[in-house]
């Protein structure tokens, strides 16, 4: 795992940007795993900034709420074309999210893990964690073969979440949700975790330094041969080994070509 310490969000998000350019690069027919999340948002308009081309790449997001249609402004599927999708020259029909409002859930979950695969699985997985520690939705408790389903929020989602659904409106957070499971994401190619802030501290230093538990869903990514974790300082801050990441950092010839962004 390669942990990458950036002195602030926008410097992190710059860095995570750069990656998934150059993986775009490197291949045009990408298929990228995707993330929700208020850390995200900064990420996706950098993105559609560059104005790079998405027209051959496919997309499959982590997760979606159920009960939330996609014109709903609080479904996930709202989120992707607001802050990415619709800024982008992708083709729509290449997005995926999960049907949070299919009739047969477990026939959706199915279906959507079919679609990854027909698609030769996902090159390259945004993740972000959640205060709980999940990656997608996955809760602690998720065992880590899991493929797509549908999961219970745990209290600490739904104070986290929450303040987003405006209850003066009725809206109501749905307490169930359709994720990717640990072993899906697990299946990825590269996985490439963005966290930023203080808030974030506790969760990611247990997910990336504690012991590999189901009781944190991101410790997972430590099984993971290829994952690179970008954090600003503030994220970083409970991080024991932070100056081992700095100096590998430093030392890593594979970084030269993005030490411009992170000085
Ligand atoms: P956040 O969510 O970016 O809004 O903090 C991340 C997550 O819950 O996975």
């Amino acid at each position: 795992m390669d942990i990458v310490i950036c002195k602030n969000a926008e410097t992190a998000e710059k860095l995570a940007a750069a990656i998934i350019a150059d993986a775009l690069a490197a291949k045009p027919n990408l298929t990228l795993g995707l993330a929700t999340g208020a850390t995200m948002e900064n990420l996706y308009h950098k993105l559609a900034d560059m104005k790079l081309d998405f027209s051959l790449c496919k997309t499959f997001n982590l997760d979606e709420y159920v009960g939330l249609p996609a014109e709903d402004r609080n479904s996930y599927r709202y989120y992707m074309n607001y802050h990415f999708f619709d800024r982008i020259n992708i083709d729509k029909r290449n997005t995926h999210l999960e049907n949070g409002v299919a009739e047969d859930l477990e026939a959706e979950c199915a279906r959507y893990e079919e679609m990854m695969e027909e698609a030769g699985g996902v090159d390259l997985q945004l993740l972000g964690i959640g205060l709980s520690g999940h990656i997608g939705f996955n809760e602690p408790f998720s065992d880590w073969s899991s493929r797509t389903r549908a999961v219970n929020l745990t209290p600490v989602t739904m104070a986290q979440n929450g303040p987003y659904f405006d209850e003066a409106k009725g809206e109501k957070m749905p307490n169930r949700a359709l994720t990717m499971g640990v072993g899906t994401v697990l299946d990825a190619k590269k996985l490439l975790m963005l966290v930023t802030g203080e808030r974030k501290a506790d969760i990611i230093s247990k997910a990336l330094e504690g012991p590999m538990t189901s009781m944190v869903s991101g410790s997972a990514i430590q099984l993971h041969p290829d994952c690179v974790v970008i954090l600003d300082e503030a994220a970083a801050a409970k991080l024991t080994m932070k100056d081992y990441c700095y100096s590998a950092f430093a030392n890593d010839p594979k970084w030269d070509a993005y030490r411009d962004i992170v000085k």
